[in-house]
């Protein structure tokens, strides 16, 4: 999918929707001037707090929707730029809802968690405008499984070449290929490197030892030495992949679920304003 065209779709058709949106919003909050104050039992607050539910109510089908078109790539674009536009027009059209009122209650979670999910989705954006092409300079013509690939191939020749070299080198050489992790878990794959990376040690432990060799195992030492630099490269490569991978995806983590954590808490905001009155 081209996302570059998520926030253009339409010669800004969604923008201009979400802008006229907004400023209809805010000239009926000016205008309207209830006896008792503004807040959200006023009509205009009913108003805007039902136009903000069935919003929220669209956005959360998003995901249905979402899949159901997800062979119509053009259908998909207008509906994720429709998405952002409209949900962002939500920050607006609950702050009047509510005119400016917060406390410690359910209803600022459920605003709290709102605000949230629409900050995710911002952060959302930019992943997907900006991470792709930071993928495709880092990978070059190549694709993490052909990374793979030559990684294992490196692995294979280095311990080829070891063999002939002194037992603390071969252990070295054991452990870089061995124990050598890409992904791991969740904050390991966000961090995109690891600390006691044994590549990383092996080179440098080879390099040391190199020192004191002379003669055929200077040269196959020195061999050996360029193909380790050679895999620390590659391992560097393909865990930026994974990094950038998974910098596109954490978002979703907290958008989809406080999605659904918002609309529980709305429920409870709407079933307990009816109680009240
Ligand atoms: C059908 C939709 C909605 C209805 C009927 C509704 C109703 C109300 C009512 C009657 C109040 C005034 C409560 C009071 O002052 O005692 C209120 C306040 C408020 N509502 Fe809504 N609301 C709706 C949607 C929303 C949505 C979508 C949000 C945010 C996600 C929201 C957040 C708030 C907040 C933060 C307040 C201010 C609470 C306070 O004064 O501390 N409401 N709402
Ligand atoms: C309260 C407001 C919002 C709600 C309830 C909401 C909810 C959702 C849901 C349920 C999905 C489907 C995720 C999936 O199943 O893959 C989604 C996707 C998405 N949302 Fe939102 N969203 C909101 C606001 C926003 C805003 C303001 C933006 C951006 C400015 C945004 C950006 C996105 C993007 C880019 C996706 C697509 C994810 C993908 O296709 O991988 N969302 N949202």
């Amino acid at each position: 999918m081209a996302h570059e065209s998520i926030l253009a779709y339409a010669r800004y058709r969604y923008l201009k929707l979400a802008t006229a949106a907004v400023v209809v919003a805010i000239a009926a909050y000016v205008w309207d001037r209830p006896p008792n104050g503004r807040y959200g039992g006023t009509w205009l607050g009913y108003t805007l707090g039902t136009v903000a539910a069935l919003l929220i109510g669209w956005l959360l089908w998003f995901g249905v929707r979402k899949r159901r078109y997800a062979s119509n790539a053009g259908m998909v674009q207008g509906w994720l730029s429709a998405h952002c536009y409209l949900g962002t027009t939500l920050i607006i059209i609950v702050t009047l809802h509510a005119a400016f009122k917060v406390g410690w209650n359910v209803h600022t979670l459920a605003y709290v968690l709102m605000l949230v999910v629409i900050f995710s989705g911002f952060y959302g954006v930019y992943a997907y405008l900006r991470f792709p092409r930071v993928m495709t300079d880092n990978l070059g013509d190549d694709t993490l499984q052909m990374l793979l690939i030559r990684i294992a191939d490196l692995d294979r020749q280095s311990r080829q070449l070891a063999l002939s070299l002194p037992d603390s080198i071969n252990r070295l050489v054991l452990a870089s290929a061995q124990g050598t992790r890409i992904g791991g878990p969740w904050w390991q794959q966000l961090r995109g490197r690891d600390p006691h990376c044994p590549t990383t040690l092996a080179s440098n432990g080879v390099q040391i030892i190199g020192r004191k060799l002379a003669g055929e195992q200077a040269k196959s030492n020195h061999q050996l030495y360029a193909l380790l630099l050679k895999k620390q490269e590659l391992v560097a490569r393909a865990r930026r992949d994974v990094q950038l991978k998974s910098w596109l995806d954490v978002w979703l983590y907290i958008h989809v679920p406080l999605s659904i954590a918002l609309m529980v808490t709305l429920t409870i905001h709407i079933v307990s304003v009816f109680f009240y009155w």
